[in-house]
């Protein structure tokens, strides 16, 4: 493999490294190519170059390694990558979740494989087994804690009593958070992710812009003593679950979660997929989800896995029923707000407890997805939106 590699940051020179050091891979990196090649770095000044197509035009270069923080970019880099016939790796979750229908095709027309494990959970091979493993098995859902910053912040919260700034800076200066935090921290991130997540579970191709997401940014001052009180933390969760009828409900929002609840032990930057079958019941996938070592030991494992031709089929897309969207689900939420305009009169469609203080008030009871897709009011400031223990009505459960 002769390596041309796109992007500088945490991961690529974690890349870089590891390769170095994994000879049996038989991998070389024959040019990185950055935004700014006359910063000072700890790699020799030649391999590097601004000139996207010094890689792209390269016929030695057979494997390209994608990991910019710009999808319009890396896009144009993969599509014509793939059209050239050179094999991809990329970690770029945003560019993947945006464009997976033209990917899917690009890499069929041309029979080049694309392979991005990494972008969903770092080290947690989770895409190859919904793909691969959970093949027959009938998959009920799929739940977890898919973003690493927004995790980190939220046990830093919890566990240390920082403060919401002060557990994000960390989360930056430690190489977890995205260069546009607001990914993160508004649930972007976790959405384009849970998107991979369905295509391989499902068979589901949803644009990320469809979907119902929302971040911690909006968190109110009451909402960690209503958690704590119930014995709870809150955690940003993705899921992907099969209704009775056969949809699958998606989504992304906080989430007051509790023991035993699998979640409620993950911590810090570490990532937690729970996935619910027919025959193995319930499985529990946990690994680091951000970070330069984590995110590198997938990308050498889709590097690996080029050496034996490997292609993702889309198996759930291609080979058996795709799976719809579920077009309204119930959820057991929890609403705190500053004003009560900010509520509107049919925000619940039942009401089960309600508080009024000082400068919050709060209200427990049943939302309507269909309607939180149709509407904005929970995601102006000073309204908190978070799903209790038991995120999705239980009768609506398998
Ligand atoms: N910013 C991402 C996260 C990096 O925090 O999970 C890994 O995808």
């Amino acid at each position: 493999m002769n390596i041309g590699l796109f992007g500088y940051g945490v991961v690529v020179s974690a890349v870089y490294e590891v390769l170095n050091h994994t000879p049996s891979l038989m991998a070389s990196i024959a040019k990185i190519c950055i935004k700014n090649p006359n910063k000072p770095r700890n790699i020799g000044s030649e391999v590097f170059t601004a000139n996207r197509r010094e890689l792209l035009d390269d016929p030695a270069i057979n494997v390209i390694v994608e990991m910019t923080d710009d999808a319009v970019a890396a896009f144009e880099i993969v599509k014509e990558s793939l059209q050239n016939g050179k094999a991809v790796v990329t970690a770029n979750k945003k560019m993947v979740a945006n464009h997976l229908p033209e990917l899917i095709s690009l890499q069929s027309l041309h029979n080049t494989p694309l392979l991005y494990e990494s972008a969903c959970c770092a080290s947690i091979p989770v895409i190859r087994n919904l793909e691969e493993y959970y093949d027959n098995d009938l998959l009920h859902g799929v739940e977890g804690i898919i973003n690493g910053s927004t995790n980190y912040i939220l046990s830093k919260i919890f566990n240390e009593n920082l403060s919401y700034p002060e557990a994000l800076k960390q989360a930056q200066e430690l190489g977890f958070a995205e260069s546009d935090p607001s990914l993160d921290v508004e649930g972007h991130d976790a959405l384009n992710k849970l998107c991979l997540l369905l295509a391989h579970a499902y068979g589901v191709i949803a644009h990320p812009s469809t979907l119902v997401c929302h971040g911690i940014h909006r968190l109110n001052a009451i909402d960690r003593e209503v958690a704590s009180a119930q014995g709870a933390q809150i955690k940003l969760v993705a899921r992907a679950v099969k209704q009775p009828n056969g949809e699958v409900a998606a989504f992304v929002l906080p989430q007051f979660v509790k023991p035993p609840h699998l979640l409620h032990t993950v911590r810090n930057e570490y990532n937690g997929v729970v996935l619910t079958s027919a025959l193995a019941d319930e499985q529990f996938f946990y690994g680091k989800g951000a970070g330069g070592f984590p995110t590198a030991s997938a990308i050498l494992a889709d590097l690996s896995a080029l050496r034996y031709d490997y292609k993702y089929e889309y198996k759930k897309l291609f080979l058996q029923e795709p799976s719809v969207l579920a077009t309204d689900v119930k959820l057991n939420a929890y609403v705190s707000f500053q004003d009560w305009q900010m509520l509107p009169i049919d925000a619940f469609e039942e009401i089960h407890e309600y508080y009024s203080g000082k400068s919050f008030h709060y209200r427990k009871g049943v939302v309507s997805l269909k309607k939180l897709k149709a509407s904005d009011w929970w995601k102006q400031p000073g309204v908190s939106l978070i799903l209790q223990d038991e995120a999705i009505l239980k009768e609506q459960r398998k």
